[in-house]
């Protein structure tokens, strides 16, 4: 089984729409100069909400071979919700990927795992990708439980999903205590872990479908250590943050083959 890596940049709350239009222009060119190949590689870029009209304007224009997703999404189609942003919004802008359920949502937000497969639910429904994301504490994981506790989350994160919208899903499992730490997990650790992953959706749905989602591996990527977790056969892709930030090093992630 043969899964399309895909490399994915959450900005974060970093980048105002100039900074956004100068960050992919610089990534574009940086692909464009080494030959990338867009059938061996999917990436993505999740910025904030108020660049993405700028960065689809730039991609749609220039054609360029980037998908742009989004770094959540409400549950509620429309109304007397201040501050947030409809799935209707989203794909009016051309957006074909939401992160949902990301660590800082869970902890910053207090979003459950109920919400988050609320919010996965509303994205498939909208025919967006939902980036499910899970990963443990640095509590859990030293008390060994980080296997438990992750599967715990897929299986709550795909209640009511069936196996044709499961397909359409990407898994990104960040260990907590990796994020912006420069603390990487080894690439034993992510494959222990995403192993579980795909071992949990074989049984949720079959072993055909677990083998077609995609599981990628988040916290402290860098291009130095890219290649070393992307070897193992359960990663599929990274969720990039802080070193996504820099056009040329998201390029290298990209380039990681
Ligand atoms: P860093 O790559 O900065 O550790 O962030 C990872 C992350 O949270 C991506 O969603």
């Amino acid at each position: 089984m043969t899964r399309k890596p895909m490399m994915a940049g959450n900005w974060k709350m970093n980048m105002d729409h100039l900074e956004a239009i100068h960050l992919v222009q610089g990534l574009a060119l940086d692909l464009e100069d080494n030959n990338f190949d867009s059938e061996k590689v999917e990436v993505v870029v999740c910025p904030p909400f108020t660049d993405i009209r700028s960065v689809q304007t730039l991609i749609e224009s220039d054609n360029l071979p980037i998908a742009y997703g989004a770094q959540d999404v409400s549950v509620h189609d429309n109304g007397a919700f201040t501050g947030e942003i409809s799935t209707a919004m989203l794909t009016k802008l051309g957006v074909t990927h939401v992160i949902v359920g990301h660590s800082e949502r869970r902890e910053y937000h207090g979003e459950s795992d109920a919400l988050v497969n609320e919010k996965a639910r509303k994205v498939l429904a909208a025919e967006m990708t939902p980036i499910i994301c899970c990963g443990e504490a640095l509590e859990v994981r030293q008390a060994g439980k980080q296997v438990s506790h992750v599967v715990a989350q897929i299986k709550a994160a795909y209640e009511q999903i069936n196996s044709e919208e499961a397909l359409k899903t990407v898994i990104a499992y960040e260990p907590i205590w990796a994020i912006g730490t420069g603390e990487v997990a080894t690439p034993e650790d992510a494959q222990e872990v995403c192993g579980a992953i795909r071992q949990c959706l074989s049984e949720l749905y079959d072993q055909e479908t677990a083998d077609q989602i995609r599981v990628l591996y988040g916290g402290s990527v860098k291009s130095s250590n890219v290649a070393d977790i992307m070897a193992q056969p359960d990663v599929d892709g990274a969720l990039v943050g802080g070193a996504a930030l820099k056009a040329d090093e998201f390029g290298k992630i990209v380039r990681f083959a």
